[in-house]
C-alpha cells in the first residue's frame, strides 16, 4: 500500500495530533481535510506545514455532490489511506467506492454500542460501568465496519462528559496511529467482520 495518509477533521483535532506527533504516521500525513473552516484541528496542520483543504457541504446542491467533492480532492491528493478522526459528517459510497478497506475511523464507545455522534455522552447516559475506543475499517454503514483495534475505559461514579471523554481521548491517541500505522504496512488483514494485525517492527 502507499503511504500517502489524509486526515479527515471537524474540531479541535487531537487525534490528528497524534498522528502528527507520531514517528511514523506523522511524516506520511499529506492532507488534512476539514469540512468547516477555522477549527483548531486546521491551526495543528498548518504549525507543521501539512497541506489543508476545507470541503464545506453548503457548497454543494445535495449529499452526493458533496462526497464526490471530497472523493475527488483525495484522489487528485493521491491518498493512499484516508483517516475520519473526529469528523462529524457520514461520507457516503463515492469515497467508499475508491477508499473501501483503506479508509480508518476512530470512534468513542466499545462498538456496537452507542454508534452516532455522542458516543459518550450516550453511554454515560445508558449508565454502563465500561466503554471505550473503537478503530475500524469504515463500511457503508454508520460506525458498523469491521473492528481494528478496541479498549475498554472504565466509567467512574464521578466521571462527567469531560473526565470520561479525556479518558477515552487518551485511549483513541494510542490505538489510532498504531492501526494506520498497520494499515500502511499492509499489516491489516480482513475476513468478513474479523481483522487481524500481523506483528510489524514495533
Ligand atoms: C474523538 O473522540 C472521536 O472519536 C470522536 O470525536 C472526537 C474528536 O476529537 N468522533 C466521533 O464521535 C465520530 N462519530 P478530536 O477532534 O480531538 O480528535
Amino acid at each position: 500500500m502507499g503511504e500517502r495518509i489524509a486526515v479527515l477533521v471537524s474540531g479541535n483535532g487531537t487525534n490528528l495530533q497524534a498522528l502528527l506527533d507520531d514517528a511514523f504516521c506523522g511524516p506520511r500525513i499529506s492532507l488534512v481535510l476539514a469540512d468547516r473552516p477555522a477549527i483548531r484541528a486546521l491551526e495543528r496542520a498548518d504549525a507543521v506545514g501539512v497541506e489543508t483543504l476545507v470541503i464545506e457541504p453548503s457548497g454543494y446542491p445535495d449529499r452526493d455532490a458533496f462526497d464526490e467533492a471530497v472523493t475527488s480532492a483525495l484522489v487528485r491528493h493521491g491518498a493512499d489511506v484516508v483517516v475520519t478522526a473526529g469528523y462529524m459528517r457520514l461520507l457516503g459510497r463515492a469515497v467508499l467506492d475508491v477508499f473501501d478497506g483503506r479508509w480508518l475511523n476512530t470512534h468513542p464507545s466499545l462498538l456496537p454500542s452507542f454508534p452516532g455522534m455522542h458516543g459518550v455522552r450516550d453511554a454515560l447516559a445508558h449508565g454502563v460501568k465500561v466503554t471505550g475506543v473503537s478503530v475500524f475499517l469504515v463500511d457503508e454503514g454508520m460506525d458498523t465496519g469491521p473492528i481494528v483495534l478496541q479498549e475498554a475505559v472504565d466509567v467512574r461514579a464521578d466521571d462527567d462528559w469531560h473526565s470520561l471523554e479525556g479518558r477515552i481521548l487518551e485511549v483513541e491517541h494510542r490505538l489510532l496511529p498504531r492501526a494506520v500505522r498497520a494499515l500502511v504496512e499492509g499489516r491489516v488483514h480482513v475476513e468478513g467482520r474479523h481483522v487481524t494485525i500481523t506483528e510489524g517492527n514495533r
